[in-house]
């Protein structure tokens, strides 16, 4: 099976290389638990180390501040995505009403879930993507009124991405304490793999940790493995033998 590494420093020593090629991976972790660091992270060095073109669909974050805080990571967006290595989809316009500066948006006229699909679909055959993140699919389901409504979109969603055979990652946002993998409880059963950010406080500090609960082909590690968000981005340890 041919891999594809995310560039998430630790992991794919975790996961025999990298993600499945083709497939689908859904990052899920409470609020600042650093899922929207690691789907940039992945994208990034996709474009950067790999030569692989990416598009970044962000629906709760508005891309010049992505833009800003990559910085600080020294990833350099702007001029990844002037040599057409990234593309950024503003989708906060079709959530929020706000006008956009960006040059790639999606309709300002409310998510039509399955006009999304078919621009994020064209997107990618247009700009020949390899990687594409979706942040967060939470978002996408606010303008569905039915669970069962969410379920067809995730559905056709996961469908169409396994068909333009990119290899993608879908985030979810989740409570702190949820015995549940994803908003809807349904997209860790159409994703191939899943893996949890933790984010746990404890006494005047904070711990991060990164669990990987699934990775269809994959003979992956089961540890709760400790995780930094550091000046190069996302940095996973290994467990200690004595720790174990
Ligand atoms: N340059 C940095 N150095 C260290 N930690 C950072 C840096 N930038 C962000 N962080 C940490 O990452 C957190 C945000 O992570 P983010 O990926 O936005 O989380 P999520 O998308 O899960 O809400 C911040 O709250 C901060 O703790
Ligand atoms: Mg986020």
């Amino acid at each position: 099976m041919k891999r594809i590494k995310t560039g998430i420093h630790g992991l794919d020593e975790l996961i025999e290389g990298g993600f499945p090629s083709g497939r689908t991976v859904l990052v899920s972790g409470a609020c600042g638990s650093g899922k929207t660091t690691f789907g940039i992270q992945y994208i990034y060095s996709g474009a950067e180390l790999y030569g692989e073109p990416g598009i970044y669909v962000t629906l709760d974050e508005r891309p010049h501040l992505i833009r800003e805080d990559c910085l600080n990571f020294g990833w350099d967006l702007r001029k990844l995505e002037n040599e057409n290595m990234i593309r950024i989809i503003d989708g906060t316009v079709a959530r929020l009403g706000f006008p956009t500066e960006e040059e790639f948006a999606l309709p300002s006229s409310g998510i039509d879930i399955d006009k999304l699909l078919l621009e994020i679909l064209a997107s990618i055959k247009r700009f020949g993507a390899k990687r594409i993140v979706i942040d967060s699919v939470a978002a996408l389901g606010l303008s569905l009124r039915s669970e069962d409504d969410i379920r067809r979109a995730l559905l056709k969603l996961s469908y169409l991405l396994g068909k333009a055979g990119t290899t993608s990652v879908l985030i979810s946002e989740i409570e702190t304490d949820s015995k549940r993998f994803s908003k809807y409880g349904i997209e860790e059963f159409l994703a191939d793999g899943v893996i949890v950010l933790h984010y746990i406080g404890v006494g005047g500090g904070t711990t991060r940790a990164l669990q990987i609960v699934k990775m269809r082909g994959t003979k992956h590690s089961e540890y709760l493995h400790p995780m930094e968000i550091t000046e190069r981005g996302i940095v996973v340890k290994q467990v200690e033998e004595s720790e174990l």
